[in-house]
């Protein structure tokens, strides 16, 4: 297993081996950013659409990328990728690091209890998936004390956004929706495979509408689609009817991509 094994600006080497220094911004400031790539059978699924987002977020960081490097990178670690490596996390820092790193794929939970946490998305932030991470972690830890699994980040506002890490996907009436990105959700990979392979509407989801839903789902690279059994003290179905069937179809799109 190469778990152990990090990629420094190209250079493979064992991760306890691997230093960055202490004054680079993207340690200091969390200025830098970051995509987490899934592997089946070491193959990395959607690869090309996480580079292009990193690009888009080091674009919209004002950070120097060079994509093709990162891309050698991965390609370097996937070379000796072994069992156990299921995701590969690169990221890229102010002070000019390019930073790989293998990491095992954490426990499978087949459904999820959401409690709501109040969350302004930073809007300068749009778009960006950057290094700063600690009001999403910290979110998860606010649910977790409350003594459910993940964060439901609702806004000031009441509208129902996305989880820390992952988007949200709700059923009312028959009609699957989520939140347009114009309401400050990140762009997710996994996202936009929902968004091609069911019906979706793409419109902004109230607080208040989280009564009616029938069944909801969250969706990303580590957990593909899982089913939400509980929000607040309102029970649902997980997975209910709609979740099994985006589910499957998002499989078989994640099979087909891999080529089978
Ligand atoms: C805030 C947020 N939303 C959604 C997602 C899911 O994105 P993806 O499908 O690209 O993994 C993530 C992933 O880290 C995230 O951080």
């Amino acid at each position: 297993m190469a778990s152990g094994l990090a990629c420094i600006d190209g250079v493979l080497l064992p991760a306890l081996e691997a230093r960055v220094p202490v004054t680079d911004e993207g340690l200091i400031r969390g200025d830098g950013v970051f995509e987490v790539i899934r592997l089946y059978d070491g193959r990395p699924f959607a690869l090309e659409a996480h580079l292009a987002r990193m690009e888009r977020s080091a674009h919209g960081l004002r950070l120097p990328l060079d994509v093709d490097a990162v891309r050698g990178d991965i390609e370097a670690m996937l070379a000796v990728a072994s069992d156990g490596d299921d995701l590969v996390r690169v990221l890229a820092t102010r002070g000019g690091r390019r930073i790989g790193l293998f990491e095992p794929m954490p426990a499978a939970r087949a459904s999820y209890t959401l409690g709501r946490v109040t969350y302004a998305p930073v809007r300068v932030l749009d778009g960006i998936k950057s290094l700063s991470y600690a009001a999403n972690v910290l979110t998860s830890r606010i649910a977790r004390e409350r003594g459910f699994d993940e964060a439901l980040l609702t806004s000031p506002h009441d509208r129902v956004l996305e989880c820390p890490t992952s988007s949200f996907f709700a059923v009312t009436d028959g009609v699957l929706r989520t939140a347009p990105l114009s309401d400050h959700v990140l762009d997710s990979i996994t996202r936009r495979v929902v968004l091609d392979v069911a019906e979706v509407a793409e419109e902004p989801i109230t607080v208040a509408d989280l009564e009616q839903i029938d069944e909801a789902f969250i969706a990303s690279t580590v957990v593909e689609i899982a089913g939400v059994s509980r929000i607040e003290d309102r029970e649902l179905q997980a997975p209910g009817p709609l979740t099994s069937d985006v589910a499957a179809r998002v499989r078989a799109h994640i099979a087909a991509s891999l080529g089978g």
